[in-house]
């Protein structure tokens, strides 16, 4: 059916990479000629002019209800090719509840790498989504390993039956069954785009266990961090793939939860008491606010989160130098204790 298969991916911890490498288990046992590239490192794609069909291929995590800017960028660039037909598959945080595996959520993760590719001319033969074990541990503990590998298990069947329909060149859109959630989540995956991501950036800290050996800098994929001082810092650049935290060999990473918690307290609420300190004192009542009052608001809200999310960072990183700091925020850290777990996927299966 195809003269050749080209599979692009990009995984934070593993998942992805998991489920790029079954499949090219399944094209090459098919005697399928196969070109793999991971994202991060492909400055340009490039596709040789050869007869016949071919097929291609995206593997990506889902990051708030769509695929990672890096991702969304390399499809965006993604050049027109003739005679191709096009596949995605999404991974996702999946969750298991005793005997029951609950799925993630995709929202735009496949809608619109499929829609891109359409509108290049390109055949969507397929839109998987994949629900392996979260890798979002700031926000829960890591699965136990048990877990995983049942999801595992679980999964690489259905990639084995999704991957034998695409070389065949049938059709498969499971993920068709979720749209209206997730058309419903496209403003949160927009919101996450332009404001979620940068203010999860600001969301990892190194503590003094960090030994600086600059693992997590060398194996960041969009080289976000830089060591200060003998501490990474993570800049804005950040998409919060998780490799970093999960990686360490120290352990020494950690999502600062009491202090995301006040800043969190201060972002709300500040803003609110600015405006109606100013209201009260120009003896203006809040329930009269006009549309271009509001606009401005918005506005001024966004830019002070910005700058705050970035400040009260900067400081916290400058105050991790005294040992007292270290400490309260150490402990003040679900990621510090052992029952938190951190994640990466199994390498054998
Ligand atoms: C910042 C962040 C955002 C995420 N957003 C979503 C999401 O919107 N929906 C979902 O189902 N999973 C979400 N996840 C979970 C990952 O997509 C999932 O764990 C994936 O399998 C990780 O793949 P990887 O190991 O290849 O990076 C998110 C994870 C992170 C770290």
């Amino acid at each position: 059916m195809y003269s050749k298969v080209f599979l692009y991916y990009f995984s934070g911890t593993g998942n992805a990479k998991r489920v790029t490498e079954w499949i090219s288990e399944n094209v090459k046992t098919a005697g399928i000629p196969i070109e793999v590239t991971n994202i991060e490192n492909c400055k340009k794609v490039e596709i040789e002019k050869t007869e016949g069909k071919k097929l291609i291929g995206i593997i990506s995590p889902t990051h708030g209800f769509n695929v990672p800017p890096l991702v969304l960028y390399f499809i965006f660039k993604f050049p027109r090719v003739k005679n191709a037909d096009f596949f995605m598959a999404n991974t996702r945080a999946g969750m298991k509840l005793s005997k029951l595996f609950l799925p993630g959520l995709s929202g735009l993760a496949q809608i619109l790498p499929a829609l891109v590719f359409f509108l290049k001319g390109f055949s969507v033969k397929g839109l998987q989504p994949v629900d392996l074990p979260s890798n979002w541990i700031s926000i829960h503990p890591g699965l136990k390993q048990k877990v995983v590998t049942s999801m595992f298990e679980r999964i690489k069947m259905k990639i084995d039956k999704f991957s034998g329909k695409m070389l065949q060149g049938k059709r498969s859109y499971v993920a068709l069954y979720s749209l209206p959630f997730d058309l419903a989540l496209i403003p949160i995956s927009i919101g996450y785009f332009f404001m979620g991501r940068f203010m999860l950036s600001k969301t990892f800290v190194a503590t003094s266990k960090c030994t600086s050996c600059g693992l997590c800098v060398k194996q960041c994929p969009v080289q976000a961090l830089e060591i200060k001082n003998n501490r990474p810092y993570w800049s804005f650049d950040c998409e919060s793939c998780m490799r970093c935290m999960n990686n360490c060999p120290s352990k020494a990473i950690e999502t600062p939860h009491l202090f995301i918690t006040l800043v969190w307290i201060v972002l709300l609420n500040l803003p609110w008491m600015i405006l109606t300190w100013v209201f009260e004192k120009y003896g203006r009542c809040n329930c009269a606010i006009l549309w271009y009052e509001e606009l401005i608001y918005n506005a001024l809200q966004i830019t002070f989160m910005f700058f705050f999310a970035w400040g009260t960072y900067y400081l916290l990183y400058k105050f991790m130098r005294f040992k007292f700091v270290d400490i309260i925020v150490r402990y003040s850290s679900f990621t510090n204790y052992k029952f938190w777990r951190r994640y990466k996927a199994p390498k054998n299966n």
